[in-house]
């Protein structure tokens, strides 16, 4: 059975997100969103529990789709739910080349580990969670750009 997983810190999921979880789970059995946490950005707007009721919420509908969190390193993680294979979106070249490296790496710790990466589609392509944030400080809408089971977890 094959089994991808989807990481990302998803604060919150994005409609550029919800495309990659689309799109891969056509082509996995099993797709699996885990939420982690990248040491070098700070803790996050939200709780890391919401985050996986946001996901949860969003992938609904997707059979095969299941969300989990995770601590430590994800190769680790893969290992645990017996994935040999990473799914990441890329939005432009600086996407690219950190994910180049992040392939590098992972596939250095744990042989056999492939990094599949997934062009995003071009109207995704300037979202990401700190814009959300951002205009959400601002009170501005967000409607367009998250999916629309979660908007009404965004400000509870
Ligand atoms: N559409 C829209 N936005 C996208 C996107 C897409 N297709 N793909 C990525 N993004 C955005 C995200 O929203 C995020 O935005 P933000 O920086 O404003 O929050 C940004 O691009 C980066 O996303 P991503 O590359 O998924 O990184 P992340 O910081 O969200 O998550 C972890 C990184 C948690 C997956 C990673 O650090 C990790 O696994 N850490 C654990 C330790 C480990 O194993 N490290 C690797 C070995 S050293």
């Amino acid at each position: 059975m094959k089994t991808a997983v989807y990481p990302g810190s998803f604060d919150p999921i994005t409609m550029g997100h919800m495309d990659i979880i689309s799109r891969s789970s056509k082509f996995f059995e099993k797709v699996i969103v885990a939420i982690g946490h990248n040491h070098n950005k700070a803790d996050g707007m939200f709780p890391v529990q919401k985050r996986l009721d946001m996901i949860k919420s969003a992938t609904k509908n997707m059979d095969n789709v299941e969300v989990y969190i995770y601590d430590g390193l994800l190769i680790d993680f893969a290992e645990k739910v017996g994935a040999n294979i990473i799914i990441k979106g890329v939005r432009n070249s600086k996407d690219f080349e950190y994910e180049q490296n992040m392939a590098l790496i992972n596939n250095s710790l744990k042989e056999g580990v492939e990094t599949f990466l997934l062009v995003a589609d071009p109207k995704y392509c300037f979202i990401s969670s700190s814009m959300i944030r951002e205009l959400m400080y601002f009170k501005k809408d967000v409607t367009e750009y998250v999916p629309n089971e979660i908007m009404h977890m965004l400000n509870t």
